[in-house]
């Protein structure tokens, strides 16, 4: 039997498609076929077709079509599909990104078939165990026969946990690649007059479980974004996950709250460039602001992404201390609207814009050997 050549990338929520986009794009040309499943976990236009058009990504070779559902549920959907997929095409190797639902089933259903796995972004951890995504992360990791890390502090993670160190590689940060190929796109103007933006504003997005599945919790967190209303207008494109319960507590009942569907990738990190500072609980945004120079408050306990406080322009924030950290970010701002310019000197190591090409060179190589 002719070994089969094909990899197959398994995409299936917003920031997988972001960080596909650059390594797809290093692959093509190499003498592989690359098919692109896309699993369906994220379905809405906005959420999924919106970001294939705007990054160039290849029409998905298939949608699963799995949807939203409870953990089991949908990760039972994601194992069933895969597995008749992974069986169908017999790839060299299943390539995964990030720590979403469709992450740990793709390489749970490929190491069971034998599949070498490529992890995009192993290494991560937040340390806690209460965030679905850490366990993804953690068991994604222990099944990948490439760790492809972003960030340094990731290669000690990995050794603790007894990854074999010949299996880890730091390449860099595919979606700071994306980020950096379209600087040119992020027209801040343009979204402000097209969103009617106001000309100061902070940018929120929240969508963690932690913060807005619970009522109680979420109407906690209104209040507090209100305080920060109160200094400076609000932007927030509200994730499908936690709109009800935002919104069921008051969010756009401030003057100076303006809720947005989900933006497109451009469109989003445009409005991002142009905010004085960003409030989140999202994990990527982490690591776009601390590119783009924009002050960032994470409403988080922890991050599993250290180095964007130690280089970057990022703080962790309890509920409490959202308010008077808005106001120091605004103060420090006063001058004007928008971050510094992008990538300095204390840019963390390799997010320079060529992780996807040392990706491809680090498959390739696997390929062969
Ligand atoms: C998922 C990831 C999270 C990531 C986030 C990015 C997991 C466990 N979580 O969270 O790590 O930060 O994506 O967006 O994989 N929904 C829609 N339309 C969609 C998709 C979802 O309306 O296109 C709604 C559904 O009500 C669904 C809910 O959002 O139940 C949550 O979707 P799900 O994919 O389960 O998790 P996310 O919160 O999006």
């Amino acid at each position: 039997m002719t070994a089969s050549r094909v990899l197959v990338h398994v995409l299936g929520a917003r920031p997988n498609f972001v960080k596909a986009a650059p390594v797809i794009r290093a692959l093509a040309g190499r003498g592989v076929e690359q098919v692109v499943v896309h699993t369906g976990q994220h379905y809405d236009r906005a959420m999924s077709e919106v970001f294939f058009d705007e990054l160039g990504l290849p029409e998905p070779d298939v949608n699963l079509g799995v949807g939203s559902g409870s953990h089991a549920a949908q990760t039972a959907a994601l194992l069933t599909g895969l597995e008749d997929e992974f069986i169908r095409r017999s790839p060299a190797l299943v390539i995964v990104y990030g720590d979403v639902n469709s992450t740990i089933s793709a390489a749970l259903v490929a190491a069971k078939l034998h599949i070498p796995v490529a992890h995009v972004e192993a290494g991560l951890r937040s340390f806690d165990m209460t965030m679905p995504e850490e366990v993804n992360r953690r068991l994604t990791d222990q099944l990948s026969d490439l760790c492809l890390v972003t960030s340094p502090e990731a290669v000690g993670h990995l050794a603790r946990e007894g990854v074999d160190v010949d299996r880890v590689h730091l390449v860099g940060n595919p979606m700071i690649d994306t980020l950096l190929a379209n600087l040119d796109k992020f027209d801040t103007e343009r979204v402000r007059a097209e969103h009617r933006l106001p000309e100061r504003y902070v940018l929120a997005t929240m969508h963690r479980p932690a913060n807005v599945d619970d009522p109680d919790t979420a109407a906690a967190l209104v209040g507090h974004l209100h305080g920060v209303a109160d200094l400076a207008d609000v932007v927030i494109p509200v994730h499908p996950r936690g709109r009800a319960t935002l919104l069921a507590a008051g969010l756009d009942d401030h003057p100076r709250v303006h809720v947005l569907e989900p933006l497109g990738y451009i469109d989003f990190i445009a409005a991002v460039r142009g905010a004085a500072a960003v409030v989140t609980d999202s994990g990527g945004l982490q690591e776009e602001t601390t590119i783009l120079g924009v002050p960032c408050l994470t409403v988080r306990p922890n991050t599993e992404r250290p180095i964007t406080i130690t280089h970057g322009t990022n703080r962790l924030v309890t509920f409490e201390e959202l308010v008077p950290a808005a106001r120091k970010a605004l103060a420090v701002d006063a001058g004007g609207t928008g971050g510094s310019s992008p990538m300095n000197d204390s840019t963390p190591p390799l997010w320079d814009g060529q992780a996807g090409p040392r990706i491809a060179d680090v498959i390739m190589e696997s390929l062969v050997g």
